[in-house]
């Protein structure tokens, strides 16, 4: 066994094995227990010392030139399997994509995004404070001590505990005394939410959605109020005959106060916002209260500003003509099918607020 001539006999077997399990047949023919590479090693512990010098590196120059051409071809056969896989396995991306289970946006949701958007615009940051409210955030700084009738007005769910009592939150006015108490003026926020209260029939229900707005400024009046609120609701329902009248109301964390009604007109048969055949309330607002600013810590001589609240649900049911609130919590997979959005209808100013 001519160590050079099984060395040309192996290189051509590997060179000729044509996948992974034929060139591993290979090794073992040459390097395996019993293979002729294997058996010509042996041969050395029989030799005398000077053929050993002789033949030992020819014998391992064979091991070695076999061991290499093998984990080489090795390399190219694994190569040639991954272009072969590449070029014939494809991806259609013109597929259509199978259908999955479409979830959408609630209304609530929808309207809310829509709100941000158009106070983003307007400078309005979004703030938020919690739920679970204590009585002095919902109640006595904003103006409305223990004996004042608004409480009992509020239909509040008290929470059982020691302490300072806690409720759910009846609005989100609370959270205008959060921000006034954590940040400087100028001030411009929105506060959409959760609020509760024990009520429930087509149009109330325990759980329901608000928006609160808030400016302090130096120097704000009335007329800065309106025009947020003719700005903001021309932008929301998206006609420009919106006409709001502001009649003369009282809140007691706001003087004066005002609640804004929206002109409504009949429109094939239907009830629309816009023009000024009928009224119908939608706001309440008015100039914060002195004594709600120096509650917070702020001088009421230097800082002015005006608050806005509104129910969230209502202003969807208005815009998108649903006549039954109790339905928006019913979980409804139907309802929601029907009156839900897109998750890629994102209201954008420019896009349109509306979907
Ligand atoms: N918090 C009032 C409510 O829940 C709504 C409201 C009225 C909020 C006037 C205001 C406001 O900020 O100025 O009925």
């Amino acid at each position: 066994m001519d160590p050079e001539q099984l060395q040309l006999g192996f290189e051509r077997q590997i060179a000729a094995a044509s996948d992974l399990g034929a060139l591993d047949a290979v090794r073992v023919a040459a390097l395996g227990k019993a293979g002729d590479v294997t058996a010509l090693l042996k041969t050395l512990g029989a030799m005398t010392p000077d053929q050993r010098t002789t033949e030992g590196p020819k014998i391992n120059a064979l091991r070695e030139a076999v061991t290499s051409a093998i984990a080489a071809r090795r390399v190219a056969l694994e190569n040639d399997g991954l272009d072969r896989r590449l070029a014939t396995e494809r991806v259609d991306l013109s597929l259509p994509s199978p259908e999955l289970p479409q979830g959408s946006v609630h209304p609530v949701s929808q309207v809310m995004d829509e709100l941000t958007e158009i106070f983003a615009d307007l400078g309005f940051a979004v703030a938020e404070g919690p739920e679970i409210e204590d009585d002095w955030h919902n109640f006595s700084a904003l103006n409305i001590p223990e004996t004042h009738p608004a409480r009992a007005m509020h239909d509040t769910f008290y929470i059982a505990g020691e302490g300072e009592p806690r409720v759910l939150r009846t609005h989100t006015s609370p959270v205008q005394i959060r921000t006034m108490m954590a940040e400087q003026p100028p001030i411009r926020i929105i506060a959409p939410g959760r609020v509760y209260r024990s009520d429930s029939d087509s149009t109330h229900t325990p759980m329901f959605h608000q928006i609160e707005g808030l400016v302090i400024d130096r120097k704000i009046h009335m007329g800065h109020l309106k025009w947020t609120l003719e700005t903001f609701l021309k932008a929301f329902f998206e006609r420009d005959d919106i006409v709001l009248r502001l009649r003369p109301s009282y809140f007691p964390f706001t003087e004066p106060s005002a609640e804004v009604d929206v002109g409504w007109s009949i429109e094939k048969g239907r009830r629309v916002v816009g023009g000024s055949q009928g009224w119908m309330e939608v706001l309440g607002s008015g100039m914060v209260h002195p004594r709600v600013i120096a509650n917070c810590g702020l001088d009421p001589d230097e800082w002015q500003g005006f608050a806005f609240g509104t129910g969230v649900d209502r202003l969807a049911m208005l815009k998108y003509g649903m006549d039954d609130l109790r339905a928006f919590f019913d979980g409804d997979l139907r309802w929601i099918k029907h009156y839900g959005f897109s998750f890629l209808e994102v209201p954008t100013l420019s896009g349109g607020v509306g979907a």
